[in-house]
Parts: C-alpha cells; structure tokens; sequence
C-alpha cells in the first residue's frame, strides 16, 4: 500500500520511520516533509492544508492511506473533505473528523464535552467580548493564580497563568476586547488553577475501541529549570515514572474510557489519535487539554517504543477493527532531546550548515526544522533536530543523547541540558 504522511517536523519524521520499517508499505510519501524524511521516503511540496494538492497526489499515486501529523489539517476538515469526496472516500485517513478535531480547535467545546461525559478537569466559565465584566467578577471568587486560556488554536500561545488579579483583568480584557490572539480569542475560557505534576497520555481509537500507547512528559520551556518561554517541546521522556499502574489503571477508568465511550454515543467520527494532557492533583488524575494529534516531541519517545507494525494498526484504525489488534511496548525508557535554532522560539536564523549527524551512535537521529540545500542538510526552523535514546533507565538514556547531541553542530545551536531535573 502507498501511504502519505502530512507534515514536516520531528513527529512526521519518526511516524515516516515507523512506516517504512513496515512490510504493508510500499512507497511512502511526506508532504511537505524534511531533509531527514527525504532520506527514506519522497518529499513532496504541496502544504498540509492545499487538500486540492493532495487529492491530486493521492489520485496520481494510488496512495491508499493518509497519516495526519498536526492539528490544522484536522481543524480545517481534511478528513471530511476526503470522506466526503466519491474518489477519496475509500482512503484511510488517520485523523479525526473536523467535529472531533473541536475537541483541540474549541477549548470551550473540549470543556463541555468533559462535563457532559463526567471525566474529571478544572472548573471553568467561559466569557465573550459582551461578558467582559462578568469575567472579571468570575476571576474575583478563584484563588490565584488566574488560567486564562483563549478558546481557539493559538499556536501553543493561548494559556495565560497569572499570580495578579489586575494582570489577570486586564489581561482578559487583552484577550477579549483587543483580540490578543485574534479570533482565537473571541471567546476565553477562565478556569481553576490546578497544582500538580503534568503527563501525557496517548490514545489509538477507531471511534469505538482503542488501544492505550506509552505515556509521555515534555518539557516546554527554553530555560533549564522549566523557565522563560514555552516552546513546542525541548525534549521529552517516556514513560512517565511517577504513572504506575494505580494511577494509569485511574486514567484509563476514569478519562480514557468515558473519553472514547463519549466520542462514539455523541457518533463523532473518529479514527485516529488522541493526545491527554493530564494534571495529577494529589493521587487523582485531572484532564488540562485534549489534542487530536500525536505530539511533537512526544512521538519521538512514544511511536520508537511501539513494537508492533504501525501501518497494521491504521489500518484496523481505519476498519474500526481495533479490538482485533493488540499493541507490544518496548519495556525500556526512551529520551529525546531537541536541538534548537539560536533565538528560538522568538525570531532566529535559517539555512544554517548541520555538521555531525553520521557521528551519532546508539541513538536515533529525527529531523525537525531542516532542508537540503545544494547537497547539505541546512535549518530550516526553530526546532532542527532530535536525538533519541533507550535505556531501561531513563537517566541512562539521557545521557546517550547528550553524548550525541556534542557531536551535532550548526551556528548558534542550543538545547537544554536538565531534562528529567525534576522527576
Ligand atoms: P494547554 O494549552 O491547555 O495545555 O495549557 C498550556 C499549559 O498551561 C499546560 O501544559 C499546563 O502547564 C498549564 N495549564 C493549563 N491549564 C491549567 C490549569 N487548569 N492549572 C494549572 N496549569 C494549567
Ligand atoms: N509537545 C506538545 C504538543 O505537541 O502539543
């Protein structure tokens, strides 16, 4: 079978990985893709959104499966667009519904799904330009500090945390009145403030069962010590050590089962991935967020622990058939870490020369931000590269990606040095 899979980042390239280890693939395709995907599939140059270009693709390559990375796609209705379609719909898209992907395109509408289904997450009102002042009165009766979040996709940008009551006034003000983050911010969602340690879980459903993948813990901030900016991830580890079997039976009793039981009575399609963010509040999980993709750099600890053949998965995925399948998990911990371009995730510099990648050893090397140009592997984002290492300890793992990472070199590269510092 010839399969696509859509997007360019280090999660793309570690699900083109997995798939060409497959016997069930035969040509595998990346759109738009990276300089790591071109080595062991066909990079094609066509967005992830163009879904006119990727019709034409899919027609023109007999492709009979689409594997969505990120959530604009799925936001935007390219599984629908292809169920829709009389010469696309026989195709297995791996990736919800555009009524699914709301689960991460609308906070609000993830919150009411929540409550609707009784699966435990932070109290919350949500509030519009005409309920400013209301807002403000909400935000007097919580205890700082003050999660403003804005209801639509806001690149990762849209959480505020704030000690300050006034900041957090003028601050849903900002959101509301002066459209902060845009149209994803017509609308705000305030809500309780959660103080815990964070986890994520993954979960492979067809829509009526589903299978529990490893869970993950990211970290998302520049600076060691989880400070200064968030970013899309520096690194991540898997699993989480603090997730033991009491805790992950909680999860799956109470966030995973009503999750997907809530999805197939509400007839939502959905065939593909969801990502749970997860606070552990005392001994109680409680749900921060739904994603409806795989993370980035969560797949790139998650998917290389997968035993089983990933496409024999899609493809019960796609036959909702998932209750045939079982899934076989590398026992051994898996660490990555991401090299990031100098300025990142404020404004930096491209087309920087990658040096030393053929000198990495023991690990698995996953490209993010980078291209080819005249012949050499240049960057190309703000996140170029991650290293991936196993170790049934994870501290043991770390350090074998550190070990690689000195062999990496480009101009001003960075990565932070403390992962797992607080587990
Ligand atoms: P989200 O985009 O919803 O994942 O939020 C971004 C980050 O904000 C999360 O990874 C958490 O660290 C934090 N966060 C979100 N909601 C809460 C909450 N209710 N309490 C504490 N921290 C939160
Ligand atoms: N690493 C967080 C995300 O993919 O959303």
């Amino acid at each position: 079978m010839n399969i696509l899979v859509l997007g360019s980042g280090g999660r793309e390239h570690t699900f083109a990985y997995k798939i060409a280890e497959s016997n069930l693939c035969d040509k595998l395709f990346v759109a738009p893709g990276n300089a790591g995907t071109s080595e062991i599939a066909i990079n094609v140059p066509i967005s992830v959104t163009d879904f006119e270009g990727i019709k034409e693709l899919v027609l023109k390559e007999e492709i009979k499966m689409v594997v969505v990375g990120p959530e604009d796609p799925l936001v935007r209705g390219i599984s629908d667009f292809f169920s829709q379609d009389v010469d696309l719909k026989d195709i297995g898209v791996i990736g919800p519904s555009s009524e699914g992907a709301k689960l991460e395109g609308s906070k609000e509408y993830a919150k009411e799904f929540l409550i609707r289904h009784n699966i435990p997450t932070a109290a919350y009102q949500s509030f519009t330009a005409d309920t400013v002042e209301e807002g403000k009165q909400f935000l007097e009766t919580l205890n700082s500090p003050y999660v403003l979040k804005a209801d639509g996709l806001a690149a990762g940008k849209g959480v505020l945390i704030l000690k300050d009551i006034q900041e957090a006034k003028d601050e849903l003000e900002n959101m509301l009145t002066n459209k902060k983050f845009g149209a994803a911010s017509e609308k705000v969602v305030i809500e309780e403030f959660l103080d815990g340690i964070e986890l994520s879980v993954f979960v492979l459903t067809d829509g009526k069962n589903y299978l529990t993948l490893p869970t993950a813990k990211d970290y998302k901030r520049i600076g060691e010590g989880d400070t200064g900016l968030n970013t899309g991830g520096m690194g991540a580890i898997s699993p989480v050590p603090f997730a033991d079997e009491d805790f992950m039976n909680r999860i799956e009793e109470q966030v995973i089962k009503p999750t997907v039981e809530g999805l197939s009575k509400e007839k939502i399609d959905y065939k593909g991935f969801i990502f749970i963010g997860l606070i552990k509040v005392g001994n109680e999980p409680k749900v921060i967020e739904y994603n409806v993709r795989m993370g980035d750099p969560e797949t790139e600890v998650v998917l290389p622990r997968v035993k089983t053949d990933l496409v024999s998965l899609f493809k019960h995925v796609s036959e909702g058939t998932l209750d045939k399948a079982s899934i076989e998990i590398d026992p051994r911990s898996a660490t990555t870490v991401m090299a990031v371009s100098g300025g990142y995730p404020e404004a930096y510099e491209k087309g920087k020369e990658i040096s030393g990648i053929d000198k990495v050893s023991d690990s698995l090397v996953f490209h993010a931000g980078t291209k080819i140009d005249n012949d050499k592997v240049v960057t190309n984002g703000g996140r170029v590269i991650a290293i991936t290492s196993f170790n049934d300890d994870f501290r043991k793992a770390l350090n074998t990606s550190y070990e690689n990472m000195e062999k990496l070199h480009f101009d001003k590269m960075y990565y932070r040095k403390d992962l797992g510092f607080d587990l």
